[in-house]
């Protein structure tokens, strides 16, 4: 959500900020802008739309010291003049990530100091703030450190001064932002992948840290303003990865890499006879000892990863498990229990809303936390106690795909786990869980390799306006993850049931315009799935069966069956998602949107 990049360097900075953005474009593209410093001016270009757009106005700007941002609107519609960097007086300009709570009063305080605002966006009394502490002397490092002590709310900034074409000073609080360190040159972006062209070596900021970049210098300073040191890593994150390869879009890539997402993520269990409590951080043992209730906290597709582990974990481990919105959680009067184990979920690890309902938990006396993420370095697994990372790698689609599945392998390991410790498990059962996880990303291939099929289907959907997708028990959080897939990328209006709710309402819905998506698993509910898909039938509906092998469900008029390879038992919902991906990426492409960005929407959402 909004991507930044800088740069010092005794070279022209602007392809490097150019190059960024373009891989930061995930995190907002409604707006993009520039600014560097060259014969002691500030040279900036905006547009609105895609990089490629700064990329043509900025063809005869340089400078060796510059700060880019690429934009998804928060205050202020996406047009030029919001886009960043904001300037004050042609002397700083800022690029800014996250929302300035108190801007109204800072606004009005600094229009009454002659401030002149051109923009709606709170970003920009950033820069005035910085300007007003600037002009009277000060370093721009102090400008900056004195302004952050009066803004409320969630930050990553880049600045830098028309007569400073030296230093480049940045800092985070509550979004993130990272150093790269190259040699005599510095870097900073709001994730690793921006900077990979220039170098791996990268210094994760801490939350309040301010920097202060030069060219062969750099000094980090803590919340309380003491000179500190942080550890410089070698990212492991390969030029390659974040590439689109053969692929057209990198959605389709991320979906094809889910054979290869899931065996990573499970590496270490498999290659093991048996589970172990320790594969979630080094107090697992003794806190998964003291718990009797598991909370699930996350949004979106990771809310639904978490629907489907309650089935698991009450089922298999007999725990009670509830999920929650995280953005509703924290907002409702809750009834604590210390004796759960808070789990939240997340690609990302910086989503605002699940941030925020891991602190509300906290708050209520919840000590017992587990983090399930794709993002080491993130936010949510610094917060947390325990921590189980899937090693899905990067995911620059919006639409989120292979991190959801590895998501739902990581919630299986808890629930091994969770029911070995409760002595709900045999030895045997154990080792045909691990036997079948083992199996999964071939089961998982095989399912991709129905894509022609699902290719050839999508063209009946390209019409459509609505859709209505069906699952029960385990299914039905994947049919909700289908809808929301459908929804996101082609903006048709889908929703999802449990197939038994159909006849208390939905069912007026259905006609023949309507295509009903199922997902029928063989399992104990498919005979009482048949009987709702023939109340689908009986009033003219289009059915779109995704069914097991064995499932014995067969074709007919207005009954499309979509035959799944192989049945895999509880792991059933992993496969079950794969051909609703592929279908919402093919109606996508049938109805020429966007995929990897579709409209209105960014990944890593770092604002509630
Ligand atoms: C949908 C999607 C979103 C995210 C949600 C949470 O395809 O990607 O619904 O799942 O914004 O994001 P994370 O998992 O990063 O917390």
């Amino acid at each position: 959500m909004c991507g930044i990049v800088g740069a010092v360097a005794q070279r022209n900075v602007v392809p490097i900020l150019l190059e960024g953005l373009q891989r930061l474009e995930y995190r907002g593209y409604d707006s993009a802008g520039l600014a560097v410093v060259h014969d002691g001016q500030i040279e900036r270009q905006r547009s609105t739309g895609r990089v490629v757009e700064l990329t043509a106005k900025s063809a005869n700007t340089n400078g060796q010291i510059g700060i880019a941002h690429t934009r998804w609107a928060t205050h202020g519609v996406p047009s030029e003049r919001n886009a960043h960097p904001h300037l004050s007086k042609d002397k700083i300009a800022v690029v800014h990530n996250g929302i300035i709570e108190n801007y109204e009063a800072l606004r009005t305080r600094l229009t009454a100091a002659g401030y002149v605002f051109t923009s709606d966006t709170d970003t920009e009394v950033i820069a005035h703030l910085i300007h007003t502490h600037y002009v009277q002397g000060k370093t721009l490092l102090a400008a900056t450190q004195e302004s952050l002590r009066e803004l409320v709310g969630a930050y990553a900034i880049g600045v830098i001064a028309s007569d400073n074409p030296d230093q480049l000073v940045c800092a985070r609080r509550g979004s993130p932002l990272l150093l790269g360190i190259g040699i005599e040159e510095h870097f900073i972006a709001s994730d690793v992948s921006a900077l990979l062209p220039v170098t791996r070596r990268v210094v994760y900021l801490e939350e309040g840290d301010v920097v202060q970049l030069e060219r062969k210098h750099y000094q980090i300073y803590d919340a309380q303003g003491k000179p500190v040191t942080r550890a410089i890593v070698e990212s492991e994150m390969s030029n390659e990865s974040v590439q689109l390869g053969q692929y057209r879009h990198y959605m389709q890539k991320e979906i094809h890499e889910q054979p290869q997402a899931l065996a990573d993520t499970l590496e270490s269990v498999c290659n093991s006879q048996s589970l172990v409590p320790g594969i979630f951080g080094a107090e697992a043992s003794a806190v998964f000892d003291d718990i009797n209730h598991v909370l699930i906290l996350a949004c979106g597709t990771s809310y639904h990863s978490g629907l489907v582990a309650r089935y698991w974990l009450e089922e298999v481990a007999g725990i009670a498990c509830t999920v929650e919105v995280a953005s509703e959680y924290r907002y409702r009067t809750s009834v604590p229990n210390p004796k759960s184990l808070v789990v939240v979920i997340s690609q990302s690890g910086e989503t605002a809303d699940t941030q925020a309902a891991l602190n509300h938990a906290k708050s209520l006396g919840h000590t017992h936390t587990l983090a399930i993420c794709n993002v080491a370095e993130s936010a949510l697994v610094r917060l947390c106690k325990l921590r189980l990372l899937t090693r899905a790698g990067p995911e620059i689609g919006v639409a989120s795909t292979k991190a959801f599945t590895t998501q739902l392998a990581a919630l299986f390991l808890l629930t091994l786990v969770l029911a070995k410790q409760r002595g709900r498990l045999t030895a045997a059962q154990e080792s045909a869980h691990l036997k079948d996880l083992r199996h999964l990303p071939t089961a998982v291939q095989k399912v991709l390799d129905l894509e022609p099929i699902i290719a050839k289907l999508a063209e009946q959907f390209a019409n459509k306006s609505n859709a209505l997708f069906l699952g029960r028990g385990m299914h039905y959080p994947i049919a909700m993850e289908g809808s929301l897939k459908l929804k996101e990328i082609s903006y048709i209006h889908a929703e999802a049931y449990p197939a038994g709710e159909l006849k208390h309402g939905p069912l007026a819905l259905v006609d023949k315009d309507m295509p009903v998506i199922s997902v029928a698993p063989n399992d104990a509910l498919l005979e009482k799935l048949k009987s709702n898909l023939q109340e689908v039938r009986a009033r003219g509906g289009e059915l779109f069966v995704f069914a097991d092998a064995d499932s014995h469900i067969t074709e007919a008029e207005g009954i499309h069956i979509i035959h799944m390879p192989e049945h895999a038992g509880l792991l059933s919902p992993i496969l079950h998602t794969i051909p609703l991906q592929l279908l919402s990426y093919y109606v996508a492409l049938q109805k020429g949107t966007d995929v990897d960005k579709p409209r209105n929407l960014a990944k890593s959402v770092t604002v509630e």
